[in-house]
C-alpha cells in the first residue's frame, strides 16, 4: 500500500460526520506510537510535518520512517506538509513524495494569498497531491512565528467562498477562535460556531481544517507540574467542541501540542523515578507508548474515526 492523498478519507469523513486527525511527527518514536494506535483503532489516519519538523531530523529520514510505517502496518496514510510559508517548500515536500501540502498564506493580503495558494495547486495537482490552504489568522506559536490573540482574525464566509473557487484548493483552514499551543483561552473557552455553520453551509461537500485543536488534557498538564514542568494557566479545545465541529464539514483535526505533553510528561516521570537510569530506550519506551495512548484517546473520543477504514 502506497501513501494516499486525503481525498478519500475526507469524502467519507464529511459524509459520515467524523475527523480525521493529523498528527504532527518529528522521530521514530512519534511516528510509531502514532500508526500503532491508529492500527488498533482501524483508524484513517494524516501524519504531517512541519518546516521545524524537517530542519530537525531531515526530510529524507522523516520520510524513509513513514514509508516504514506503511509497509509495517498496511495503512493507508497522508504524508502532509503543515504549514508550508512559500511555494518553494510546498514544491520541495510534493517532489519529495509528500502527498499533500498546506500552503499557509494567511499572514499575506487577500489578493496575494490567492496568487500564492493558486501557484501551489497549480503545481501539485498536476503531480497528483492534494492542497490545504488557511484563510483568516489564528493565534499561537508556530515555528518561530507568534501571532498575539488581538492579531488574529476569524475566517470571513464570503471570502471562504471565493477564496476556493479562485485557487482550486482540496481543503482549508479556518480560524473560528482555536489557536496553536498550550495556552488558547485566558477565561472560558469559546468557538465562533455560528460562523463554521455558515462557512459551511456557503461550502457544501467541502472539508474544512482546524488547526490548534489539541484539548490540553488537564491530568497532562498536572501530570507535567508534577515532575518538575511549569505550565499553569494551559487550556485547551474542550472535547465536545470539537466533536461538535466534526459535524460542520470540518474533516481534518490538527493535534501536535497534545503529543507533546504526553510524551514529556512521560519522560519527566520516567526520569523522576529512575535517576540512575541513562539507556533513551528506557524513557522513549513508556513516551512512545503514551503517545499510542493519547492518540487512541483522540480517535475514540476526539474524532470518532475508529473502524472507519
Ligand atoms: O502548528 C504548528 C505545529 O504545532 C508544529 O509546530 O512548527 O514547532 O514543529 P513546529
Ligand atoms: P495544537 O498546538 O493545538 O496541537 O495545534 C497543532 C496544529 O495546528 C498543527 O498545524
Ligand atoms: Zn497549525
Amino acid at each position: 500500500m502506497p501513501l494516499v492523498t486525503s481525498t478519500e478519507m475526507f469524502k467519507k469523513a464529511y459524509e459520515g460526520q467524523y475527523a480525521i486527525g493529523a498528527f504532527n511527527v518529528n522521530n521514530m518514536e512519534i511516528i510509531q506510537g502514532i500508526v500503532d494506535a491508529a492500527k488498533l483503532e482501524n483508524s484513517p489516519l494524516i501524519l504531517q510535518v512541519s518546516a521545524g519538523a524537517r530542519k530537525y531530523a531531515k526530510h529524507i529520514y522523516l520520510m524513509k520512517l513513514v514509508e516504514a510505517a506503511v509497509e509495517d502496518t498496511g495503512l493507508p496514510i497522508c504524508l502532509h506538509l503543515d504549514h508550508g510559508e512559500d511555494f518553494e517548500i510546498c514544491k520541495s515536500c510534493v517532489d519529495g513524495g509528500f502527498t499533500s501540502v498546506m500552503i499557509d498564506g494567511s499572514k499575506h493580503s487577500f489578493e496575494d494569498n490567492i496568487e500564492l495558494t493558486k501557484r501551489v495547486v497549480d503545481y501539485a495537482h498536476n503531480k497528483g497531491v492534494v492542497v490545504e490552504a488557511e484563510l483568516g489568522k489564528l493565534a499561537g506559536v508556530e515555528d518561530s512565528i507568534k501571532v498575539a490573540a488581538k492579531d488574529a482574525t476569524y475566517t470571513d464566509p464570503d471570502q471562504a467562498v471565493e477564496f476556493v473557487e479562485r485557487t482550486g484548493v482540496d481543503s482549508l483552514a479556518i480560524a473560528i477562535g482555536t489557536s496553536h499551543g498550550a495556552y488558547k483561552f485566558k477565561g472560558k473557552p469559546e468557538l465562533d460556531f455560528a460562523r463554521l455553520e455558515k462557512i459551511s453551509n456557503l461550502l457544501p461537500n467541502f472539508p474544512l481544517v482546524l488547526h490548534g485543536a489539541s484539548t490540553v488534557l488537564p491530568e497532562f498538564v498536572a501530570l507535567c507540574n508534577e515532575y518538575g514542568g511549569k505550565l499553569d494557566g494551559a487550556q485547551g479545545v474542550p472535547e465536545d467542541m470539537l466533536l461538535q465541529a466534526g459535524k460542520f464539514g470540518v474533516c481534518k483535526i490538527n493535534i501536535d501540542t497534545d503529543l507533546r505533553l504526553a510524551m514529556t510528561a512521560s519522560v519527566r516521570k520516567y526520569l523522576a523515578n529512575n535517576p540512575a537510569d541513562f539507556d533513551p530506550r528506557q524513557y522513549l519506551k513508556p513516551a512512545r507508548q503514551a503517545i499510542q495512548d493519547m492518540v487512541s484517546h483522540k480517535i475514540r473520543n476526539v474524532l470518532n474515526s475508529s473502524n472507519r477504514l
